[in-house]
């Protein structure tokens, strides 16, 4: 059965919701699963914006032949080419062969390594600036590289306002039926996995983001609708979809709080994180988060680092190195660029406890802008009473931090 939403006259969602996906890319967990937006226009001319992932071809194919109601589908705008948007490409061209495509140069070369046919005399390459018009509705594209691929660009309508952001304010989530930011309680709801979305599928590319931003705000008076490849569409509150942009991409926090991250391998490195997110609490800082990082998907805790601004990584050591899943964590941290936060430590070992150290060489060589607080607390085997002054020290020094 088709499924398809109007957005505005002659312009519709005509996406699908995947619900059967475990990880998205095969790496990150979608227990809410995820949409993948597509949309048609209906002018003089039918234009496509972007396809699908090969799992929703079907419902795809369903959407746009119910809309098109036997006529040719004439324009495809490929803004990106990732296959959770392209891998339909192919169907597309093999059900409309006279179907022209337009998109970036870098584009139709990413198309031909996937082993996209394109006949060239229907491929139309465009740059920043260009307009195309397909009747009623004029676009104009953005070249937006590295948001989140090379070849990516935005287009914009200039006759009803929407813009095709590519992955650039998407989201996980599955959408099931609703589709504008103000059908849902975004920040309830839909917050967190935005922020997971974003931060580890564009998180690296922060001052590519910021140049999108950059030339969406010289026409953003004309924005009316923003129309992302994944989750809602916005078509209000654009200052706070804006503003959530303007921190993830600039690397500053969202939030003044702590996140507390700790590797333990029999629960005495537990006992201490346990201990001092505590202390905290009792001391009027209660935004703190405490996550186990063996058994938290490192998609989430890279989420929750871009959230906060302090965060205390407590590892217990392990083959004299940093315990495993909490130095993938780091590396992550490092790959995403994540930057300008305060870290605190606490290190564990039962002999040669070398992991604080080893911990602190990897903020100041790898994270930039990154400070980290002292006074390291630091423990042979578990945390003692004999250790309560140097816990107390470290839950102050943090706030004097947060106060600063
Ligand atoms: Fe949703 Fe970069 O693909």
């Amino acid at each position: 059965m088709y499924s398809v939403r109007n957005i505005t006259e002659n312009l519709y969602w005509v996406g699908a919701n995947d619900h059967r996906l475990t990880l998205f890319e095969n790496i990150h967990p979608i227990p809410q699963g995820v949409s993948y937006n597509t949309y048609l226009l209906k002018d003089d001319n039918s234009v496509l914006f972007d396809t699908i992932d090969w799992s929703s071809c079907r419902q795809f194919i369903e959407n746009l032949e119910f809309l098109l109601e036997g006529k040719p589908l004439d324009y495809m705008v490929i803004n990106h080419v990732e296959p959770d948007h392209g891998a339909s490409i192919e169907e597309v061209i093999i059900r409309w062969p006279d179907i022209k495509i337009i998109s970036t140069h870098k584009a139709f070369m990413l198309m031909a390594q996937f082993g996209v046919t394109v006949n060239p005399e229907n491929a139309i390459e465009v740059k920043e600036g260009d307009t195309y018009c397909f009747g009623k509705h004029t676009v104009t594209f953005l070249e937006a590289p590295m948001v989140h691929w090379p070849e990516v660009m935005g287009t914009l309508d200039l006759t009803n306002g929407a813009l095709f952001a590519a992955d650039a304010f998407g989201s996980f989530g599955a959408l099931d039926g609703k589709l504008f930011n103000d059908e849902v309680d975004f920040d309830r709801d839909w917050l967190d996995e935005a922020r997971r979305y974003y931060t580890n599928i564009v998180g690296k590319y922060g001052p590519h983001v910021q140049r999108l931003m950059g030339k969406a705000s010289e026409v953003v008076d004309r924005i009316k609708f923003i129309c992302p490849l994944h989750g809602p569409v916005w078509r209000s509150d654009f200052e706070y979809l804006l503003d959530k942009y303007q921190h993830w991409s600039t690397y500053e926090p969202e939030v003044k709080g702590v996140m507390i991250a700790y590797a333990s391998m029999y629960g005495n490195t537990e006992s201490a994180a346990q201990a001092l997110a505590a202390r905290l609490c009792e001391k009027g800082i209660t935004n703190v988060a405490v996550y186990d990082v063996s058994n938290t998907h490192v998609s989430y805790l890279i989420s929750e680092a871009f959230k906060y601004s302090h965060i205390v990584l407590a590892s217990v050591t392990y083959n004299l190195g940093i315990y495993p899943v909490m130095h993938n964590f780091l590396s992550d941290m490092a790959a995403l660029n994540l930057q300008r936060r305060k870290y605190a430590i606490i290190e564990n070992g039962s002999w040669a406890c070398k992991s604080g150290d080893l911990m602190q060489k990897f903020i100041e060589e790898k994270l930039k802008k990154s400070e980290v607080i002292s006074p390291r607390l630091s423990m042979a085997s578990s945390l003692r009473p004999d250790k309560e002054k140097e816990l107390e020290a470290l839950a102050d020094a943090i706030i004097e931090s947060l106060n600063a």
